[in-house]
C-alpha cells in the first residue's frame, strides 16, 4: 500500500520531549512537530500550535487556558494530554470549542504510589537530612541518638481521594507496612474496594485529618479541591502528623502549610508537587522537616513510555475515526 502523502497526514505538535520510541512512532504515523530543545511552551506557542496543527500532544507544563483556547482560527480537534491530571486545561472552553481532550490514566498508578511510599519513608526516617549530612562530610559515625525518626510500620495513614492511586497507596501501606488505613473520597468507596485495599472508610476530610499520623493527598485538582488543605484543616491535624502531597500543588495552601510547620502544629511534610511549580517557595526550602521532590511521581522509564503509548493510541483512535479510550472532554 502506498503510504499517504506527508501533506495528508494529520499535523501533531508535541509540546515536550517524549521517550525516543514514542517520538519515533509519532513521526512514522503523523506529520509530527517535535520540541527538540524541550523548553516549556509559552502561551503564544500554544496558541500557534492550536492554530496550525490538527492535534496537540501536551503535558502538565502547558497552561491551556481559556485565552489560549480562544485562538482564531482553531485548527486542532484534539488535545492528547500526556499525564492523568488535566487541571492545566480549561475543559469547559475546550468542550465549547469542540476540542476532544484525552489523558493517560492507569499506566502511572503503581509508580505514583511507589513514590508516595518513598516520600513517607524519606520524611519519617529523615533520609533527606541523613543524605545531606553524609554528602556534606558532617557524618561522625553511628551513635544511639543520631537522626532518630518516626516508625513507619504500623502508622495510621489517612488517604484523601480514593481513586486508582489512593487505592494503590492503601494496598502498599496495609499489606507491606501493616498500617491502619483510613480513606475518604467524595463518592463513597465500595466496600469490596475498601476490603481489598485494607482500608476503613471515613465520612469527611476532617475525620481523616483528626485521626491520621500520615495524611496523603490523592484527589484531582478541581475547583472543589483548590486549597482543600488550608489553615483551618491543617489545624485539625495531630501535632505529630505529617502531610504528603503527590497529587497537585494547588490542593494545599502552601503559606498555611509553612506556618503550620514553623509553629509545630504539624510535624512535617513530603511534597512532590507545588502551587506554581517549578517555582518553590523559599520558606519551604529553609525547613528541615520537609522533603521536597521535583514532581517525579510518574518518572520511571516504563511509565513514561506507557504514558506516551497511551497518548499515541488516543491520537490513532481519533484520527482513525474511533472514540479515543481516554476521553475526558
Ligand atoms: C502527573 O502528575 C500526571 O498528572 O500524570
Amino acid at each position: 500500500m502506498t503510504p499517504p502523502l506527508r501533506g495528508d497526514r494529520p499535523i501533531v505538535t508535541v509540546t515536550r520531549r517524549l521517550p525516543d520510541q514514542v517520538e519515533r512512532l509519532l513521526v512514522d504515523e503523523f506529520d509530527t512537530r517535535l520540541n527538540h530543545d524541550d523548553h516549556a511552551f509559552t502561551a503564544a506557542e500554544l496558541r500557534a500550535a492550536l492554530g496550525s496543527s490538527d492535534a496537540v500532544l501536551c503535558t502538565l507544563t502547558d497552561r491551556v487556558t481559556g485565552d489560549v483556547l480562544s485562538v482564531e482560527p482553531l485548527r486542532s480537534r484534539i488535545l492528547a494530554n500526556f499525564g492523568v491530571g488535566v487541571n492545566h486545561i480549561d475543559l469547559a472552553t475546550a468542550r465549547a470549542r469542540g476540542l476532544v481532550v484525552t489523558n493517560t490514566p492507569g499506566v502511572l498508578t503503581e509508580c505514583a504510589a511507589d513514590l508516595t511510599m518513598a516520600l513517607i519513608l524519606m520524611l519519617l526516617r529523615r533520609l533527606g537530612e541523613g543524605e545531606r549530612e553524609l554528602r556534606e562530610g558532617r557524618w561522625t559515625g553511628w551513635r544511639p541518638t543520631h537522626l532518630l525518626g518516626g516508625r513507619v510500620s504500623g502508622q495510621t495513614l489517612g488517604i484523601i481521594g480514593f481513586g486508582r492511586i489512593g487505592q494503590a497507596v492503601a494496598r502498599r501501606a496495609s499489606r507491606g507496612f501493616g498500617m491502619r488505613v483510613l480513606a475518604y473520597s467524595p463518592s463513597a468507596p465500595r466496600p469490596e474496594t475498601l476490603a481489598e485495599c485494607g482500608a476503613e472508610p471515613r465520612g469527611s476530610v476532617e475525620e481523616v485529618l483528626r485521626e491520621a499520623g500520615i495524611v496523603s493527598l490523592h484527589c484531582p485538582l478541581t475547583a472543589d479541591t483548590h486549597y482543600l488543605i488550608d489553615a483551618t484543616r491543617l489545624g485539625l491535624m495531630r501535632p505529630d502528623a505529617v502531610l504528603i502531597n503527590t497529587a497537585r500543588g494547588g490542593i494545599v495552601d502552601e503559606a498555611a502549610l509553612v506556618a503550620a510547620l514553623r509553629a509545630g502544629t504539624i510535624a512535617g511534610a513530603g511534597l512532590d508537587v507545588y502551587d506554581g511549580e517549578p517555582a518553590v517557595r523559599p520558606d519551604l526550602l529553609s525547613l528541615e522537616n520537609v522533603v521536597l521532590l521535583p514532581h517525579l511521581g510518574s518518572a520511571t522509564r516504563e511509565t513514561r513510555l506507557a504514558m506516551g503509548m497511551r497518548a499515541l493510541t488516543n491520537l490513532q483512535a481519533f484520527f482513525g475515526g474511533a472514540p479515543p479510550a481516554d476521553r475526558v472532554a
